[in-house]
C-alpha cells in the first residue's frame, strides 16, 4: 500500500470529478460523490477518453467521449462486461484525500 496526498477534499465538487497527476504522465481520476471520493484510473479503457471529465451519477461516471459508464467502486463497466478501469483505495485525513497508488 502506499498512498499518498492527491487532493483536499474541497477541491472536488460534489458529484463531480477531477484529474490529478500522481506521478509524472500518470493520472488518476478522483470523484466526490454524494460526499465520498472514489479514484479510477483516468484513461477510459475503451479508447482512451478521459472518465475525470465525465459526468457523475447513480454510483456511476460517465466516460465523456462515448459515454460507456463505469462503477465507481468497482471500476466495471456497466455497458461492456468486457471493459474495467483500475480502481484505487481512498482515504480521507482531515481535508485531505489520499489515493493507494
Ligand atoms: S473512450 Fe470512453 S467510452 Fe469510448
Amino acid at each position: 500500500m502506499a498512498f499518498i496526498k492527491v487532493a483536499q477534499s474541497d477541491e472536488i465538487a460534489e458529484n463531480s470529478g477531477r484529474i490529478f497527476e500522481v506521478s509524472p504522465g500518470r493520472f488518476v481520476a478522483l470523484f466526490n460523490h454524494g460526499g465520498s471520493f472514489y479514484a479510477l484510473d483516468n484513461e477510459c479503457p475503451h479508447e482512451g477518453g478521459p472518465l475525470g471529465e465525465g459526468d457523475v451519477q447513480r454510483g456511476c461516471v460517465s466516460c465523456p467521449w462515448h459515454g460507456y459508464r463505469f462503477d465507481l467502486a468497482t471500476g466495471a463497466c456497466v455497458n461492456s462486461a468486457r471493459l474495467k478501469v483500475a480502481k484505487f483505495a481512498v482515504r480521507v485525513e482531515g481535508g485531505d484525500i489520499l489515493v493507494d497508488v
